[in-house]
């Protein structure tokens, strides 16, 4: 259920006795126009009766989520998650938290839903349910420019490796024999000690990686091209919660109608390729 300002409760609230007065005065309108504030099913809540969803992420992990010069929220996620609110009926409040601390967030319901880059693995679907997958990314390698030796994932053996915590590069990392990892509470952290030297090598999702040593934002690294993993990004939402419908809906609608290519477009421009309908995992 998603939890409401304590304003747009007290609207709710309002809204939900003028229903009811309307329902007995001229027994007309619909049961499902009632002010109830856990009226956010697959249809989404109508007119003035707007749900707020709280939503987390970890925003330094561009194109997807990172701050701008303001502190403004901006990236794919971003814009694909509040696109997906006015599809479904919804507004969005974003909440920045530490990538490892948006699970628990979402299992004490301190937050109603996560978009953080975030990997659909088996694992994490015990704790937490997914959308449909939003986006089809990988985990890759990076390395000094200068380096010769490591060309594929088996060449990390016995290396210094450093990560973000509670990432599926993390958790890639932690099966290489002798190597020695290093973790970071940011991705862009973990990239900077390659660059400085500090470590061999980086793994992290193949999209933010090469968006950093594109954008010039980190210097001297190359990014091995075969990509260790294949994932998919969901949305998190705590287990049981009703609003994965209203997600779900509002994402396919994006799909169809054209505003998701358009977002693809603005943050990696190219056409957004299909994506299956439930992630294999
Ligand atoms: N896709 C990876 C995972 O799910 C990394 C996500 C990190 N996201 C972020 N906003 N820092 O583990």
């Amino acid at each position: 259920m998603a939890k409401l300002t304590r304003s747009r409760f007290l609207r709710q609230m309002l809204l939900g006795v003028l229903s009811c007065v309307c329902v007995v005065t001229f027994a007309a309108c619909g049961a499902n126009q009632g002010g109830s504030p856990t009226a956010t099913g697959g249809e989404g809540t109508t007119g003035a009766e707007t749900t707020t969803l709280r939503v987390a992420t970890e925003p330094a992990f561009p194109p997807f989520e990172s701050q701008g010069s303001g502190g403004e929220l901006e990236g794919f996620d971003i814009d694909l998650m509040n696109a997906i609110g006015e599809a479904a009926g919804f507004t969005v409040q974003f909440q920045s938290l530490p990538f490892d601390g948006i699970i628990p967030a979402l299992q004490s319901g301190t937050v109603d839903a996560a978009i953080s880059a975030m990997t659909i693995t088996a694992e994490r679907a015990q704790t937490v349910d997914f959308s449909r997958p939003y986006f089809k990314a990988g985990l890759a390698i990076a390395v000094q420019e200068s380096d010769t030796e490591v060309t594929s994932f088996d060449d990390l053996q016995n290396k210094r490796i450093a990560v973000q915590i509670g990432t599926t590069g993390a958790a890639e990392a932690a099966k290489i024999e002798g190597a020695q990892i290093r973790t970071f509470d940011s991705a862009p952290l973990a990239l900077q000690e390659l660059a400085n030297g500090n470590v061999d090598a980086v793994i992290n999702d193949a999209p933010v990686t090469l968006y950093a040593v594109q954008s010039g934002n980190i210097g001297g690294v190359k990014v091995i091209g075969q990509l260790i993993t294949e994932e998919f990004y969901g949305i998190a939402i705590p287990k049981g919660s009703p609003n994965v419908e209203a997600i779900n809906q509002g994402l396919a609608t994006i799909l169809e109608d054209g505003t998701y290519n358009e977002l693809h477009q603005k943050w990696f421009g190219e056409d957004a390729p299909d994506l299956p309908e439930t992630a294999p995992i």
